[in-house]
């Protein structure tokens, strides 16, 4: 295995070729969109171009790698070392009604740990990035989670599953348990950026249930670097291969949120 710095400049290479393209489709007037399971789960050719973009650029370098992306789905390649996990856009039903909160993500795997993550924002010109074991930061400033040591001083972001009806897991639950605290809950839509958040102390925690891989895959990193907390709702480890629970916090409350999720 090369150094991770290598990977990484290529990563940081497409990420940044992604968000320009993420920041001219935003500037356009309509985009084509197209519906996946259950009506606002959409796609828009922006979502595809974007993806073909940071694929091919990491292809040129690295082509026997092996790819999940959120729309093209698994590519295997003829080494089983790496996996690049890409979320061309994340927050695309933001991307397509025009309100600037969604990124490019993209991280990458060896032996089903993340070691490499980023996640470009362009229209904010967010750049968070972390290698493993060198720390996570934003614009290259070092990020930590925040220091509120209270569940009841905590600012909480979260996010809903496009198919709420039929998911039997206690979303709405969940927020109400939050909500009835009187706890300050923002719902931006973009998880990437949620988690990101989280990692440089914006947000003190964040759950959501359903993520894929491509949705968590480099915020997990942040996190980690940023020495916050990770794990399922009911405090098992987070288990990157399943779409299953996440919450994510700045540590000091995590268990508070463990038992609140446990009683819903
Ligand atoms: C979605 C966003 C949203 C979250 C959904 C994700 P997409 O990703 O991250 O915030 O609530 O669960 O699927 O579809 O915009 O890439
Ligand atoms: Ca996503
Ligand atoms: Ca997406």
């Amino acid at each position: 295995m090369e150094s991770y710095n290598s990977y990484f400049q290529i990563a940081l290479k497409a990420a940044l070729q992604g968000g320009e393209l993420l920041k001219e489709g935003y500037e356009k007037k309509e985009h084509t969109i197209h519906t996946k399971e259950g009506c606002h789960n959409i796609v828009t050719e922006y979502d595809y171009l974007i993806e073909e973009l940071i694929v091919n650029t990491i292809k040129q370098v690295y082509p026997n790698h092996n790819f999940l992306c959120e729309e093209r789905g698994k590519m295997q390649g003829k080494s089983q070392e790496i996996c690049w996990i890409i979320d061309p856009i994340d927050g695309t039903v933001n991307f397509a009604q025009k309100i600037p909160f969604f990124a490019v993500s993209i991280a990458a795997i060896h032996k089903g740990e993340v070691f490499l993550g980023i996640t470009y924002q362009p229209i904010t010109n967010e750049l968070f990035w972390a290698i493993k074991g060198e720390g996570a930061y934003l614009n290259g400033k070092r990020i930590f989670v925040s220091n509120v040591k209270h569940l009841k001083d905590a600012v909480i972001g979260t996010g809903f599953p496009y198919n709420l009806k039929e998911n039997p897991e206690n979303c709405i639950d969940a927020f109400l348990s939050i909500a009835k605290k009187g706890l300050p809950v923002r719902r931006l839509g973009a998880a990437t950026l949620d988690l990101a958040y989280v990692a440089a102390g914006k947000l003190d925690a964040f759950w959501e249930t359903r993520l894929g891989p491509w949705d968590c895959a480099a915020a997990l990193l942040f996190i980690q670097e940023a020495k916050g907390k990770v794990s399922h709702w009911n405090g098992d480890p987070f288990c990157l291969s399943e779409k299953n629970q996440i919450l994510a916090s700045n540590g000091s409350f995590h268990n508070d949120l463990v038992k609140l999720f446990q009683n819903i």
